[in-house]
């Protein structure tokens, strides 16, 4: 990758505005307590939704509105630490995000401390997804066509390297963690039933007012509104929200509109090479 500011560690391109290898290393010995929630995507795969939805689950001034916080600082990313919280002295649960693949968390999640909530995204809508995104990360001085760069993205030369790495590495080793694996297409289809399941998994009783509540917060529409959940604040040296915010169009199939059918085909055949062995049913349209 030609970005000056990306760089590679352990395989995986990381923005060292963000992170350094120090910081992924520590990440690794960081100490589990067993309330812990980590939220792990591959970008553009519904992250910024899961915040909102695990942030009203658990936190009843998100709920009732009376507590003006965002996302953001609800559920920190373990490996940037932009707001450079002290996450020890966090209150249980603590919620955190994460876009590390399954080999550079915290060491204690492998044995089955903490609970983790992985979403998967069909990997075309991800595809458009970021190529948007990344029209508007500033540090990305050249800005690349479509053609190019899904080229890149196929080939892992984006930001958290390849999709296919980390969804197969999530999900082949399920069974080593504490997990509990959506689509953000199932979320889509039956927003109440995902925020049920991750409540049942978060060990959270809520009655159905409060459910309704959290629903409703958490269509696309409102959220794009909710300042408190749509990351238009964002650090401004780091994306020109006039370009890309984080809430584009928030719908499956989008990459219809956008790959040709020569590239539809490459990636298709990409997809059964790379991902033989991982009966994983996404919705594509
Ligand atoms: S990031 O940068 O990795 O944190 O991005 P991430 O939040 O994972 O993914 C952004 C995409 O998720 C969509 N989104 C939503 N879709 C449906 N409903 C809700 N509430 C919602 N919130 C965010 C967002 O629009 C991005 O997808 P695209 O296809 O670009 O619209």
């Amino acid at each position: 990758n030609d970005d000056p500011f990306i760089f590679k560690y352990g395989g995986i391109y990381f923005p060292s505005t963000h992170t350094s290898p120090q910081i992924i290393d520590s990440v690794q010995d960081f100490e589990i307590r067993d309330s812990d929630v980590f939220l792990i995507t591959y970008p553009k795969s519904g992250t910024v939704w899961t915040q909102q939805i695990l942030s009203l689950i658990v936190n009843e001034g998100h709920r009732n509105g009376t507590e003006e916080i965002q996302n953001m600082s609800r559920v920190p990313w373990i490996e940037y630490n932009l707001s450079k919280m002290d996450y020890d002295s966090r209150p249980s649960p603590r919620l955190f995000s994460s876009h590390l693949p399954y080999y550079f968390v915290p060491r204690d999640l492998r044995n089955k401390r903490g609970k983790i909530i992985y979403i998967a995204r069909n990997p075309k809508d991800v595809a458009v997804s970021y190529y948007h995104f990344y029209k508007a990360i500033k540090k990305v001085k050249q800005k690349k066509d479509w053609e190019t760069f899904l080229d890149d993205y196929l080939s892992g030369k984006v930001l958290s390297s390849s999709w296919f790495d980390h969804v197969k590495g999530w999900y082949t080793h399920q069974e080593d963690f504490n997990i509990l694996f959506l689509t953000y297409e199932e979320m889509k289809k039956d927003l109440r039933s995902s925020v049920r399941q991750i409540c049942r998994f978060v060990e959270k009783e809520l009655d159905e007012r409060e459910v309704d509540t959290i629903v409703e917060k958490a269509t696309f529409q409102n959220m794009k509104q909710d300042p408190l959940a749509n990351y238009t604040t964002v650090p401004e040296d780091t994306l020109d929200v006039k370009i890309a915010t984080h809430l584009r169009k928030g719908t499956v199939g989008d990459w219809k509109n956008l790959m040709t059918v020569a590239q539809n085909e490459k990636f298709d055949k990409i997809y059964s090479e790379k991902m033989i062995g991982v009966p994983i049913n996404f919705t594509w349209d």
